[in-house]
């Protein structure tokens, strides 16, 4: 485990006896000690150092506690740190509020209990280490996470010249000498391009995968009905091959968001519902409705369905319940759309029943 910083503790008091009461209270090795002898001082203090808590004196001259806090909670880089007031003389009940009111996590009255006041700070500390903590894992998992997106960009980006060459070769050779070769080797011929197709496939997903935080665009606000007319745009052939019935809401609203990807999560929703389909006429329909702070999308189908043991499993990469011989896939198209949806702040999730339908719900945040 990485060793963590020392921990600064600020205890604020016009009166240098107070401070020093305190001081001799709370000393430890496992905190540095700051002192401040004004309201002014305190703020000076907490722009230059991060704080695990403040212990601030409510009656000081110019500046009293009430309003030093007010200054630490409107500032947004100080505002996390917790405040205990201590006084000696505001003990009304509405002197406690106006301290809670500023920002105060607890309000303590002198003379104070050296061990009630020891355990509060050494609660404070606690938090304070496992707060960073957090912090830093969570910066740590963000680097990973890039270095890998970032390596599986550059992988599959240059996976993609070889298998193109072997492909070529494989081709010609099969032109060159397709008299001589006897039914299995043709056919072992054909099963080898078409593991090169299938391995090209998954690359390229691979990297549409990668592409989605490595060329990700600014949001900016767009009609979802455009984007969803792109989206069936492209599919146009598909739809039209499988003589597909597609109806939609009337209202779609407009969203923050990047356009390209919500397309991308609409095709691959609505080009999975014409797939995973054994009627006949597919028929699919694509609505919208307003949820809390967010607008949810929906494709709905009239295909094969999905056991609900596997409503979630389905968003992970690579996971396909189907063999590629009745169904062709790389398992990646749903895994993209979760990364899309989530990087939008949203949600995406799936009700089915099996031999009847699905339907593929997903949020995303109004903004
Ligand atoms: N509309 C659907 N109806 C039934 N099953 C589906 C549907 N959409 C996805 N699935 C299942 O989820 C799996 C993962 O989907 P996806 O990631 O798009 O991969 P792919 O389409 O390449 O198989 C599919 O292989 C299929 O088993
Ligand atoms: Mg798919």
């Amino acid at each position: 485990m990485l060793k963590i910083e020392k921990p600064n503790i600020l205890i604020v008091d016009d009166n240098p006896a107070n401070i020093l009461s305190i001081e001799k209270t709370i000393r430890s090795n496992d905190y540095n000690i700051i002192t401040a002898n004004s309201g002014n001082e305190a703020l000076a203090c907490v722009l230059e150092y991060d704080f695990a808590l403040i212990l601030l004196d409510v009656q000081m001259p110019q500046m009293d506690g009430f309003e030093t806090a007010r200054f630490i909670k409107s500032n947004s880089d100080t505002h996390h740190i917790p405040i205990i007031f201590i006084t000696a003389i505001n003990k009304e009940k509405k002197h406690v509020f106006e301290g809670y009111n500023a920002g105060a996590v607890d309000y303590l009255f002198k003379p104070i209990d050296p061990h009630i006041l020891s355990s509060k700070v050494n609660i404070f500390i606690e938090l304070y280490k496992n707060k960073k903590e957090i912090e830093r894992y969570a910066k740590t998992l963000i680097r990973s996470n890039k270095d890998l997106e970032q390596f599986a960009y550059i992988a599959s980006h240059d996976l993609q010249e070889p298998l193109r060459t072997i492909s070529v070769y494989i081709q010609l050779i099969e032109k060159k000498i397709k008299e001589q070769l006897d039914e299995d080797c043709l056919s072992f011929m054909g099963r080898t391009v078409k593991a090169v197709d299938r391995m090209r496939n998954m690359i390229n997903g691979i990297l549409d995968f990668a592409r989605i935080s490595n060329q990700a665009k600014p949001f900016a606000p767009f009609s979802i009905e455009t984007l969803l007319h792109s989206a069936l745009n492209n599919l146009n052939h598909l739809i039209k091959d499988k003589d597909a019935i597609i109806t939609n809401d009337n209202y779609f609203p407009e969203i923050i968001c990047d356009d390209t990807q919500i397309t991308i999560v609409f095709q691959n929703l609505i080009s999975n519902a014409l797939k995973f389909c054994d009627k006949e006429p597919p028929r699919i329909h694509i609505s919208a409705k307003q949820g809390k702070g967010e607008w949810i999308f929906c494709v709905k189908d009239n295909g094969i369905g999905i056991n609900e043991a596997y409503y979630e499993k389905i968003f992970d990469i690579f996971r396909r319940l189907h063999g590629n011989s009745k169904y062709q896939g790389t398992g990646i198209g749903l895994s993209l759309c979760k990364r899309i949806v989530e990087r939008h702040g949203g949600r995406i999730w799936v009700v089915s029943e099996f031999g009847v339908g699905s339907e593929f719900y997903f949020s995303i945040k109004n903004s």
